[in-house]
């Protein structure tokens, strides 16, 4: 058995509380050996991975991971926020006293990392020299090399990112351990597993999951739970899980920047990466800031600024292909260092593929393994239908591959927000936008914000599952305080956002289809909305915001049926009154709701 005391702590870490730090969990996790990573340690390690067979090569400078088939997914069952401040219970946080939680989680993490290398991985979850640096820097110890290798391409990876720092003892301190997952009980009244942000210590543990959305501790754990408190208890900032892009026109110079949030897999990853319609390519072009978080704060000029914290993207395979998303397609190409997850592999020929890639599967089932390893050529008949890939399989790259990546995407100042869109998929009632210039309003829309229930046992029919901001699995403290937050740094704000609720996924009542053809074409909503803001499009007002009129939407080159339009762009009265009922009981459910945005509804509920 290994003597924690014996390992040696890599010289190289001279910050005494990161030595401190690493000493500490060593002595609980007792790994082997200890290594200290940064970016540029990225080809050794993809080295030793692609021996060791944790990564197998998928194509010139692409790589396939496959994780444990019950570690497909974030677990919000099982992810916890701690502090030791019962005011902070909220609704959706399942949060738990930091007493409880943390004795729990260092039993469990006890002599689990024997035999294993403890990785030491100092991060920034901020392009460098943003105003929020401070709250940036963190430090995850891991014992999973394929958590490292993601982590280099979401993050900021290595020490001298520490150095512009001002005080190199206020990091995030985070701990991930994966377990043994074959004895973890997954689903099980003894599951194991353990995924705590023990807020007000800025620690985060971590236990039994290798997944990148429980394991990239950089991404979900700090960059947003613990950002939004941080962002809370300072008083200075927003975290949200929202997308950032910019809309260039070429033909005045001006680019405007929207930032939203949209619930997970409804469309921030393919709305960032987005390519104008064709007939509009000439004119105006998007410009990638991020696709999954956006961290926001009030500069000297009282303006709204916003950056993206991370580093790369880690986006949804299903459904990405040639004519859905083509920038996805030229990131994830040859040489672009792509990790897959849980795609389908074909070991033969290093090939992946997932539903959608291609209308039809290959072919040629020669070497095709599932996203469990098991050969396609085998399947039984009762089998026939199973997905090849993981529905939530995923790539990850660095966002220096993304071809319509800002110019100015880490620029340290970030960029002036002039828009704030929430969008679910909701297959009736919501139109394609509506346009809302009161913040008190915008904000009580963002904590109306769901997403359709897709099965029944999910939820009630025609009833949204709701997601506030799109943050209901991130939320790290009361909802109602995060309400009062938002609308008390919006008082702050010299020139206000406007606002919009978007919906790309309205279908048609008798054949289910898409009425809007979405994807690239949602650059239209969008060139809306800022011709509204500048003055220059009036839309239609109603009760709930104002609509386009089918005239002031910019639909050159695109054929949809009157009919459909006409659908898009209407309000249904029947359906919004009972969406105020079940929005009345939404917020009834919410702690500390402020009357400012209790004022709102009712407001609604008698127009
Ligand atoms: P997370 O990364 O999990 O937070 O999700 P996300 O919001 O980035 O979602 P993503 O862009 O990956 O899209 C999720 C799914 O929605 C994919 O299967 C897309 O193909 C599909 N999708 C995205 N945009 C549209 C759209 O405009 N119309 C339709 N019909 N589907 C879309
Ligand atoms: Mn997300
Ligand atoms: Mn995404």
């Amino acid at each position: 058995m290994s003597d924690p005391t014996r390992i040696q702590i890599p010289a190289e870490i001279q910050n005494e509380s990161i030595r401190a730090f690493v000493e500490e969990w060593a002595g609980v996790t007792e790994p082997d050996r200890i290594e200290l990573v940064s970016a540029i340690d990225d080809p050794r390690l993809l080295g030793e991975a692609l021996t060791s067979g944790e990564l197998l090569p998928a194509g010139e400078g692409r790589y396939y991971a496959r994780s444990h088939p019950k570690d497909t997914a974030r677990s919000e069952e099982r992810t916890v926020v701690a502090t030791s401040d019962p005011a902070d219970r909220g609704r959706y946080n399942n949060w738990r006293p930091a007493s409880e939680v943390k004795p729990l989680i260092v039993e469990r993490m006890r002599g689990a990392s024997r035999g294993k290398t403890m990785y030491v991985v100092p991060y920034l979850m901020a392009p460098p020299g943003t105003p929020l640096s401070a709250y940036a820097a963190g430090v995850e110890l891991t014992d999973d090399r394929t958590v490292v290798l993601q982590m280099i391409r979401m993050a900021r990876v290595g020490l001298e990112h520490f150095d512009g720092l001002t005080d190199a003892d206020f990091f995030v301190r985070g701990v991930q351990v994966t377990g043994d997952p074959d004895t973890l009980g997954h689903g099980t009244p003894e599951d194991a597993r353990l995924f705590a942000t023990i807020a007000d210590e800025r620690t985060i543990l971590h236990y039994g999951s290798a997944y990148g959305g429980n394991a990239l501790l950089g991404k979900i754990a700090h960059g947003l739970r613990q950002a939004s408190y941080d962002g809370y208890t300072s008083g200075k900032f927003l975290a949200e899980q929202f997308l950032l892009l910019g809309i260039r026109d070429r033909k005045t110079g001006e680019t405007t920047h929207v930032c939203g949030g949209f619930p997970s897999a409804s469309g921030k990853t393919n709305l960032a990466m987005s390519l104008p319609p064709d007939a509009l390519g000439d004119r105006y072009r998007v410009d990638f800031f991020g696709d999954d978080i956006a961290w926001m704060w009030i500069d000297d000029e009282g303006r709204l600024r916003a950056i993206n914290p991370e580093n790369g993207a880690f986006g949804v395979a299903k459904d990405t292909n040639e004519h859905t998303n083509p920038t996805a397609m030229a990131a994830i190409a040859e040489g672009s260092g792509t990790i897959f997850t849980n795609t389908a592999y074909n070991h033969l020929t290093g090939d992946v593929w997932w539903e959608g890639l291609t209308l039809q599967p290959p072919a040629e089932l020669d070497g095709w393994l599932d996203w469990t390893g098991a050969p396609i050529a085998d399947r039984g008949p009762d089998q026939q239908d199973a997905p090849w890939a993981h529905p939530n399989s995923r790539f990850t790259i660095p966002l220096a591959q993304i071809p319509n990546l800002a110019a100015d995407a880490a620029d340290p100042a970030g960029v002036v927000v002039d828009a704030i869109i929430f969008g679910g998929r909701t297959r009736d009632r919501e139109p394609l936008i509506r346009a809302i210039d009161d913040p008190a309003v915008g904000v009580y829309d963002g904590l109306t914000l769901g997403a359709e229930a897709t099965f029944a046992a999910e939820g009630i029919d025609g009833q949204l599952r709701y997601d506030p901001m799109s943050m209901r699995p991130f939320f790290s403290y009361s909802e109602g305080r995060y309400a009062q937050h938002w609308l008390s740094l919006l008082r702050q704000v010299r020139e206000l956002p406007v606002f919009a609720h978007v919906n790309w996924f309205q279908r048609d009542p008798e054949d289910g289809h898409y009425l809007w053809p979405g994807y690239r074409e949602n650059l239209r909503a969008l060139n809306w909305l800022m011709r509204y803001r500048a003055g220059d499009a009036h839309g239609r007002p109603t009760p709930v915001g104002v609509i386009p009129t089918a005239e002031e939407l910019d639909l050159t080159g695109l054929d949809i049926p009157a009919e459909d339009l006409d659908r898009l762009l209407r309000i249904d009265t029947k359906r919004w009154m009972e969406e105020v009922q079940h929005r009345q009981g939404h917020l009834a459910s919410l702690p500390d709701v402020p009357r400012e945005i209790l004022d709102v509804h009712e407001a609604l509920s008698t127009a």
